[in-house]
């Protein structure tokens, strides 16, 4: 492969939106040095800075091909002169200081460890920062005092900074859809955020729920968390009656509709049982997959342990999760999110939660820029018409912005 090759790629358009940005690319060490400077910027509440950084690395990651030459980049939209920059020297130099200083800064280092307590955004944690609190130990032993998110965000920081795999959020799904049954028959519940992407590990595990019948869905969340809690389920949970004039995403929404969209915040304890009953019935036992504690395969947190399973006829959970330290976990903290949306308002709910960030970022300036409509999780409001419009479908959606559709997977920006 000649690096010096000028890309096949004559012009990809400016949007995200307008674009497939699939899971694999094939920029990683450009990718990685940029989202390092979007996360330092995002921490230091830097949002023009971050996004600027975000749309250049989203912008990398729709290229066919991997870039070898700052060249080969001519003509492309999104790129800034701070990110050339640092794609310049990534390029020739094999790294670019500014990306290593602030790996290494004391204080990038605090505000992630930090913020990756559930509970604490970049505003608290910049404050105790600045008081000498580095570290969650830091936290603990300053004998601040933290509220309810907080707390169950120290007491489970080293589960919910695990990544989820998709074998747990399946049967977390087995279960959610049992809560859901059991309460109203007839709702369904469908994977959103990042798994429906198609990716294989998540920070959380997303769902949206919603009922064909116009208004049965109404009061159907505390249902659902009430079933939860009843079978000692959830860790932690916040739920909030969503109204749409506090959203920061959209027009205000017919009154009747006002106080109809409820979410759900919660920490869920998956048990080592409920994972192994979920992937014993989905996974084909031939195709059983030997890993090391640290590479779990996609598809399968689990590996039997044959020898285990012939002597006592137990399956062991065994994953870098599961297995910690002498014996295996029987339970471990899973972050879980729940929204419930009016069937009217399903396909812009579908939409809105499936993600990326950066992508439902650009499909709401799209809408604005390009459009002069009003995109949110509920609906599209026409400006110029001065009307709402209805869609069942993403596809509708799309159509209705003047957009190609991409399917989820093209939804990795
Ligand atoms: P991982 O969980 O890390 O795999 O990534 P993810 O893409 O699933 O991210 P996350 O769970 O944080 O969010 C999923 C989707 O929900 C994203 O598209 C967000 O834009 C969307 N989302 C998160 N919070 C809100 C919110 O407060 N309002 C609305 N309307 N959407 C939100
Ligand atoms: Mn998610
Ligand atoms: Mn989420």
């Amino acid at each position: 492969e000649d690096p010096d090759a000028e890309l096949a790629v004559v012009s990809l358009p400016s949007y995200a939106c307008q674009r497939h940005t699939p899971l694999q690319h094939h920029n990683k060490g450009l990718i990685g040095a940029l989202s390092i400077l979007a996360e330092n910027a995002e921490l230091s509440e830097n949002e023009g800075r971050g996004v600027a950084f975000r749309r250049a690395a989203a912008l990398l990651k729709s290229l066919p091909q991997e870039i070898g030459r700052a060249g080969q980049l001519r003509g492309l939209p999104c790129l800034g002169d701070h990110s050339l920059r640092v794609i310049k020297e990534v390029l020739e130099d094999g790294g670019c200081r500014e990306v290593e200083a602030t790996k290494e800064s004391e204080q990038f280092k605090a505000m992630k460890a930090l913020t990756g307590i559930f509970g604490v955004g970049p505003k608290t944690a910049d404050r105790w920062f600045r008081e000498g609190i580095h570290t969650p130990s830091d936290l603990q032993r300053s004998g601040h005092t933290l509220n309810r998110a907080q707390q169950a965000g120290l007491q489970h920081y080293d589960d919910l900074n695990l990544p989820v795999t998709k074998a747990e959020a399946d049967a977390i799904c087995l279960i959610v859809e049992r809560a859901v049954g059991e309460v109203l028959p007839g709702a369904e519940i469908t994977l959103i955020g990042g798994f429906r992407r198609g990716k294989q590990t998540g920070h959380d595990v997303d769902f949206l729920i919603t009922h064909p019948e116009e208004g049965r869905e109404e009061g159907l969340m505390v249902k659902v968390v009430s079933w939860l809690e009843a079978q000692g389920l959830l860790l932690y949970q916040k739920t909030t009656r969503n109204s749409y004039l506090e959203g920061k995403d959209g027009p205000a929404r017919p009154p009747s509709n006002m106080d109809r969209f409820e979410r759900c915040f919660s920490i869920f304890r998956l048990s080592a049982e409920q994972l192994r009953r979920t992937t014993h019935s989905t996974t084909d036992p031939s195709s059983r997959v030997n890993t090391d504690l640290h590479t779990v395969p996609p598809q399968s947190a689990l590996r039997r342990s044959d020898s285990s399973a012939q002597m006592d006829g137990q399956v062991r959970v065994e994953s870098s999760v599961w297995s910690q330290g002498s014996g295996s976990r029987s339970w471990r903290a899973v972050r879980l999110d729940l929204v419930v949306s009016p069937y009217s308002q399903f396909a812009f709910a579908l939409l809105g939660w499936t993600g990326s960030k950066l992508f439902e970022r650009e499909l709401r300036r799209w809408a604005v820029h390009e459009r002069a409509m009003t995109l949110s999780s509920h609906t599209l409001y026409d400006s110029r018409q001065k009307l709402y419009l209805r869609a069942g479908s993403e596809q509708e959606i799309f159509a209705l912005l003047g957009l190609e559709y991409i399917p989820p997977c093209g939804r990795n920006a």
